[in-house]
Parts: structure tokens; C-alpha cells; sequence
């Protein structure tokens, strides 16, 4: 059984705090003992996130060339109210909800429409969910908030029932940084969170020129550099390794056959680290290259071919006016078929 803290005692009614990340939590240990002792060293993105990551992230998504955030907004901004219509939704379940700045404009639109009892951010970054919860609280009056602290690829089984209307929102692309076959179980998971009339708001990156992608993840200022390094401090502080940030240099490169965005750190020297905690020696040769993230790029029809994998069906896409990012609206298939149900395009 995993660690979970229910219902922890919080001074505010109107928050609830359940954490499904216990004292005991492996992944991270698990995580390097499987991805760096393979020939080609690999380690999952979430473990970015830990409170400096989550600050770097905020500070990437204010960069001239990281495009996806603007792109994004100007979408919700625009279609808010449309979206708000469509699904009169009670609740939103935010997954990989993190500081929640984009949300503000759908939960704008959702207590406008009088519809907003209830939001329920997902995150792995415990401090997020937890600061989160307190200014929206702060923010909206009557919302009550019910945070989950817990892996998207683990714990979304631990979200709490609909108490009425859902909208999950996936927003910011985060999909794109699962692998495929990761990226079709999260959906598939996330469709069965949905009852038919309920809905997902998906927001994921467009395939486009290499030379934009490669600039958004390789910006000017090294905001991107510094968050690829981060890990490298998590894995210090967390399992005992002595890496030396500046031993690694960034790489972000587009990947054309996979259509997506690797980021690596490569060893700027031949050097062995010890991981003190796991009493694992990792050697680096000299310009080898560790993949710290996959970021997909998507096409309508791969968006299309994961959706109905999950059983889901497209019911409206929106894009910003340069055609940069895509947010779109599904449901659960088969439900346009159900008495009373419409098509909305
Ligand atoms: N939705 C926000 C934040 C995106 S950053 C936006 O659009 O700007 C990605 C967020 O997803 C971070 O807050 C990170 O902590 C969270 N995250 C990444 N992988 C996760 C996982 N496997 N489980 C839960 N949360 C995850
Ligand atoms: C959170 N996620 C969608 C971001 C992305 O664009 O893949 C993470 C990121 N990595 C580097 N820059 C931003």
C-alpha cells in the first residue's frame, strides 16, 4: 500500500490537502538506479520539479522565446467563455497544475457562469499544489479546493469523484514530455476520470520550424540551461551525488523522426560521480549525453490517433492565430450518441 496522508488538518475549511508522496518515496532512487546505469543514460522529467525547478519553469514560461505559454494563454483568453458554455463545468480537475497562472483565466470564466464550486489541482511539487490552493481559495471566494500530491503516472486513480460537471485540464503540453506508450496510458487513465458528459481540455505543442523549437529550448539567457542543470542539484540533495553542475553542458536538439524535443546534459569531461545514497559509481565519458526530457510536438492527426486510443472524441480544436499551439476540447466516446447529447464543432 502506498503512503497517503488524507484529509491533513489544514486551518482552512475550504482546502483539502491529500498527498499520495510518503517519506518512503522510491521513484527518484529507482529512477537513477535504472536510467543511469544504461548504456545510454536517461531520466525521467518530473524529477525537475522540486521548488527551484518550479521557480526556473515560471521564469522560462516568461521568455521571449518560449512561445508555448503566450500561445496558450491568447487561446484561453479568447475562447474562455465559449469553453466555459460548452461544458458548464462544477469542477476542474487541473493535472500538472503547477502555479495554475493560465487557469486563472478559465476559473475567471467558470465562477462568471456561477458553474465553479470546486478545483482540484494534480502535481507532483508538493509546495505548489499547497500555495496554490491557499491564493485560489484567497482569490475565489465559496471555490473549495482539493489538492492531490502525486505522480500523474501513478496516482490518478487517487483523484477524487465528480461531484458534478468535470473539465479535466491538461494544459502547458506536459503530455508531450511522456513517451508514447507512457503518454497513451496517462490518457487512458484520464479518459476513465471523465463521465460522458464531462471533458478534457488538452493543450499540447504544434510540430514547426526545428529552428523555433530548438530556440525555445535553448533560450539566450540560459533560463532553460540553469532548470536542465536543476536535476543535478535534486540529485545531490536528494540521494547524496556529487555532481558538479558545470561539468554539463545543455543540449536541446528537434528530433524529426520522433517529432519531438530532447534535452540532454552532456559531460564536458570524462569524470565518475558516486550516488552516495545508492552507493552507485557513474561514469561519464567525455561528451556523453544524458536525456533529461522528451518534449512531443503534435500534428492534428497524431493528437487525433492518441485520443482515440483513450476512447476519446474530439469535440473542438482551438489554435492561437500563428498556429503555434492547439487546445483542444474531447469527450468520451460515444457519448454524442447518448439522448440529449450535441456535436459542437
Ligand atoms: N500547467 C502549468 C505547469 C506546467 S510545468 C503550465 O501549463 O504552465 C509541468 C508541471 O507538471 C509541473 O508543475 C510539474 O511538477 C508537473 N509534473 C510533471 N510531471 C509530473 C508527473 N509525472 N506527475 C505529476 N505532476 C507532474
Ligand atoms: C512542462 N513542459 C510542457 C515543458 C515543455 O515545454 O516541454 C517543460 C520545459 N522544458 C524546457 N522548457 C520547458
Amino acid at each position: 500500500m502506498e503512503p497517503t496522508t488524507p484529509a491533513e488538518p489544514v486551518a482552512d475549511a475550504a482546502i483539502r490537502i491529500d498527498s499520495h508522496l510518503g517519506a518512503d518515496e522510491r521513484t527518484l532512487a529507482e529512477d537513477v538506479l535504472d536510467g543511469l546505469t544504461r548504456p545510454f543514460k536517461e531520466l525521467p522529467p518530473k524529477h525537475f520539479y522540486d521548488s527551484r525547478g518550479a521557480q526556473l519553469f515560471d521564469r522560462i514560461c516568461e521568455l521571449p522565446e518560449y512561445y508555448p505559454t503566450r500561445a496558450e494563454r491568447t487561446i484561453l483568453t479568447d475562447s474562455a467563455e465559449e469553453l466555459s458554455r460548452l461544458t458548464n463545468a462544477a469542477e476542474l480537475v487541473e493535472l500538472g497544475s503547477g502555479t495554475a497562472s493560465k487557469t486563472r483565466v478559465l476559473l475567471d470564466a467558470l465562477s462568471a457562469a456561477g458553474t465553479l464550486e470546486r478545483y482540484i489541482p494534480v502535481d507532483v511539487t508538493e509546495s505548489v499544489v499547497r500555495e496554490c490552493a491557499a491564493e485560489l481559495t484567497g482569490e475565489y471566494p465559496g471555490l473549495r479546493v482539493h489538492g492531490v500530491i502525486g505522480d500523474l503516472e501513478r496516482h490518478l486513480d487517487r483523484v477524487p469523484p465528480a461531484e458534478g460537471s468535470r473539465v479535466v485540464a491538461f494544459l502547458g503540453g506536459t503530455i508531450g514530455n511522456f513517451p508514447p506508450g507512457s503518454r497513451r496510458r496517462v490518457l487512458r487513465k484520464i479518459a476513465s476520470l471523465l463521465g460522458p458528459d464531462d471533458h478534457l481540455l488538452l493543450g499540447t505543442d504544434l510540430v514547426k520550424d526545428p529552428e523555433i523549437l530548438e530556440a525555445a529550448y535553448d533560450d539566450a539567457q540560459g533560463v532553460t540551461a540553469e532548470f536542465n542543470r536543476n536535476l543535478l542539484q535534486v540529485l545531490n540533495r536528494e540521494l547524496g551525488a556529487d555532481f558538479d553542475p558545470d561539468d554539463f553542458d545543455h543540449v536541446a536538439l528537434f528530433d524529426a523522426e520522433h517529432e519531438w524535443i530532447e534535452m540532454r546534459l552532456r559531460a564536458r569531461r570524462e569524470h565518475t560521480t558516486i550516488v552516495r545514497d545508492l552507493d552507485l559509481p557513474v561514469h561519464f565519458d567525455a561528451g556523453e549525453e544524458m536525456r533529461t526530457e522528451i518534449s512531443a510536438k503534435f500534428t492534428a492527426e497524431r493528437l487525433q490517433s492518441d485520443l482515440s486510443a483513450a476512447e476519446l472524441e474530439l469535440v473542438h480544436w482551438l489554435t492561437d492565430p500563428e498556429e503555434l499551439f492547439a487546445l483542444t476540447l474531447s469527450r468520451p466516446a460515444g457519448a454524442l450518441a447518448e439522448p440529449g447529447a450535441q456535436r459542437v464543432d
